[in-house]
């Protein structure tokens, strides 16, 4: 090697000793084997030498060429481990960690009174039906004995679509459906769970938007105490096996008589306590045996059939079942309410 040569590589050497990333090794690199780089340099001055100079001299340049490039290449494959070390070191998981948990959640407590509720009718035989939130005027009103200007429909006042189209109010389209669809053939028995809608403010008893549950049996010698002992079985089930029923005069233009369904409060059983406002009896639907009118305009001979049908609100019936205090906790979705009702594994709630 010439002087300048060894100089040149002493020179290198010192620089790549300093050298600790794969940046400034590459500017190193352009520096001496670039194409404008101090070791091409030095073949280009070739040129300047005899042609017995030549050979010696480029063969010294091309050692010195490769010295270099194997220096780069020992201190590049150095560099590539010493990140992937690095990387390795950062991404390591640390498995003592705590995991994140599967929140398990609850179900709004007005579900479950109606899948009880559903479960219940199911086993005596009636079917499930579910109508439309949005409904006809006939279906809601007339087509249950309650004409355009029935003074009873002020009662359930409703969010309108248009003339004829609204919110339903209550579940008993339901009811004016399935018998007009049935053309005048009995037997029908029939449970129809259902959001409504009524244009009442809001209040800790009253919500624009609720839950009920109709039911309807129609066939021949269908009587009043068929109703009774129907829901006497209701309330034993639902709410306790000493649960007694008890019968009100009311007044529903659809049925005929009509009455209010009170049950003995499963609280203080009937001596009276907050629950049943010191009453005893808890009122839990409306029913009736269904109006002559109405089966009728659906196509039924009311000669040859009659039924029954009650409409309750499992709103209430989970209000009182749990001790809720206001009906807006069953419909504004906040997690700390609902997650009161996760179910433990033996089917009960916590
Ligand atoms: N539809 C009535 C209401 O919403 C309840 C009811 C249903 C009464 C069926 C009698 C028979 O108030």
């Amino acid at each position: 090697m010439t002087q300048v040569m060894e100089t040149m590589q002493l020179e290198f050497s010192e620089k790549l000793s300093a050298i600790d990333n794969s940046k400034a090794l590459n500017e190193l690199r352009v520096e001496y084997l670039g194409k404008k780089g101090k070791v091409t340099g030095l073949m280009k001055e070739m040129k300047n030498l005899s042609n017995e100079e030549r050979p010696a001299y480029g063969q010294k340049v091309n050692e010195l060429r490769n010295t270099i490039e194997g220096q780069i290449a020992e201190l590049e494959a150095e560099l590539s481990k010493k990140a992937l070390e690095e990387k390795l070191a950062a991404e390591t998981i640390d498995v003592t960690l705590p995991g994140r948990t599967l929140e398990i959640g609850g179900s709004n407590p007005i579900d479950r009174i109606v899948e009880d509720i559903e479960d219940f009718f199911i086993g005596l035989g009636y079917e499930i039906k579910e109508g439309y939130e949005v409904e006809q005027d006939y279906y809601n009103f007339e087509a249950l004995n309650l004409p355009k200007s029935h003074p009873a429909r002020d009662m359930q006042d409703s969010f309108y679509i248009s003339e004829d189209i609204l919110l339903r109010t209550h579940t008993s389209p339901v009811q004016a459906r399935t018998l007009e669809a049935q053309k005048g053939e009995g037997p029908v028995k029939i449970i129809c769970p259902g959001k409504v809608y009524r244009r009442d403010s809001d209040d800790a008893t009253h919500s624009h938007q609720f839950t009920q549950i109709e039911g309807l049996v129609v066939d021949k010698n269908i009587r009043l105490s068929d109703l009774k002992g129907t829901l006497e079985l209701f309330a034993k089930e639902i709410f306790g096996s000493e649960r007694e029923v008890r019968l009100r005069p009311s007044y529903f233009p659809f049925t005929e008589p009509s009455v209010e369904v009170d049950i003995s409060c499963f609280k203080c059983k009937g001596s009276g306590c907050n629950v049943c406002k010191q009453t005893g009896w808890i009122e839990i639907l409306g029913a009736g045996m269904v109006h002559p009118n109405v089966l009728e305009m659906a196509g039924f001979d009311s000669k040859e059939y009659s039924g029954f049908a009650f409409g309750m609100g499992p709103d209430r019936v989970a209000m009182l079942k749990y001790g809720i205090e206001d009906i807006r906790h069953l419909y504004t979705n906040d997690l700390r309410f609902i997650d009161q009702f996760i179910p433990t594994e033996d089917g009960g709630e916590q």
